[in-house]
């Protein structure tokens, strides 16, 4: 183990060595993390019951508001305190395998960094836990689109077909906005494997550590005019969306839209995002 993966007890979110992955338990013993319950009147701590919290969202209701309109809200995902953490770890840059000023590569103004691995227990928990019910929706929009439904129930069988390809290096990310700062629209493609879904968790409080900034989609029709989603988000809130098609139910059956995904300049502040993609990156 290098210095740079030493555990920073407190946050939760780098003792990698110290806590479970995918799959582990979701009550976990972290050093000054605490490892019970919430007492009376206190709020329960950062990062419990996290894939429990995802295993029992309304999926069926998201799978129905992607189906509709190609991206799915989930307010307060994630607590007040846990969004902090998150955001306060984009400083250690010891968490994190590359850093991207955007600026430098024409992709907008702004910076995000990827998680290295193994990644944070609470990062690994999210992508684990998300990824099933996410599968069951990507299968069939794969059948729908009249692409062989190709995606494994578990991530971890997925994330093996992507190593196995050369994809080994992971793409979770934390990315930063200050005044001024965009993402021009785009796709995460990172490979031959792709994982058609991904997702997003504001980490900010629009209106109060923010202002402008808005998450934006665009949906490209053959043969007729783009579409805009601008998505209102609080901070805790996850966003879900394609990324980079989905299929559209239409008068002569089903057809395929390509899809971008980017952030309006900030006005004012500074905005943090976490962002899930389940293929890793060649
Ligand atoms: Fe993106």
């Amino acid at each position: 183990m290098s210095a740079g993966h030493l555990p920073h007890p407190g946050d939760g979110l780098s003792a990698p060595q110290a806590v479970a992955g995918i799959g582990g338990a979701d009550r976990e013993s972290v050093p000054g993390f605490g490892s019970g319950g919430p007492r009376d009147g206190e709020p329960a701590p950062a990062w419990s019951g996290l894939s429990g919290r995802c295993a029992a969202l309304d999926w069926a209701a998201i799978a129905a508001e992607l189906d509709d309109f190609g991206c799915a809200t989930v307010p307060g995902l994630l607590s007040a305190e846990e969004c902090q953490r998150l955001a306060a770890a984009y400083a250690k840059s010891e968490l994190f395998r590359s850093r991207v000023v955007m600026e430098r590569h024409g992709f907008g103004k702004g910076e995000y960094q990827y998680f290295a691995h193994p990644l944070p227990s609470p990062i690994a928990r999210l992508r684990g836990a998300l990824y099933p019910p996410l599968a069951a929706i990507a299968n069939r929009w794969y059948e729908a689109m009249g692409l062989e439904p190709r995606f494994p129930p578990g991530h971890a069988e997925f994330i093996a077909r992507c190593h196995a390809a050369g994809q080994s290096r992971p793409t979770p990310l934390l990315l930063r906005y200050r005044a001024g700062d965009y993402n021009c629209l785009h796709q995460d493609l990172y490979g031959e494997h792709v994982f058609p879904l991904q997702a997003a968790v504001l980490l900010s409080a629009p209106g109060e550590d923010y202002t402008g900034g808005e998450f934006v989609l665009t949906e490209q029709r053959p043969r007729m005019q783009s579409r805009a989603e601008v998505v209102p988000l609080g901070r805790g809130d996850m966003v879900v969306f394609p990324v980079f098609h989905r299929p559209v139910n239409g008068a002569r059956g089903v057809y395929r839209v390509n899809m971008r995904h980017g952030v309006s300049r900030l006005r004012s502040g500074s905005r943090h995002t976490l962002g899930i993609i389940f293929h890793d990156a060649s």
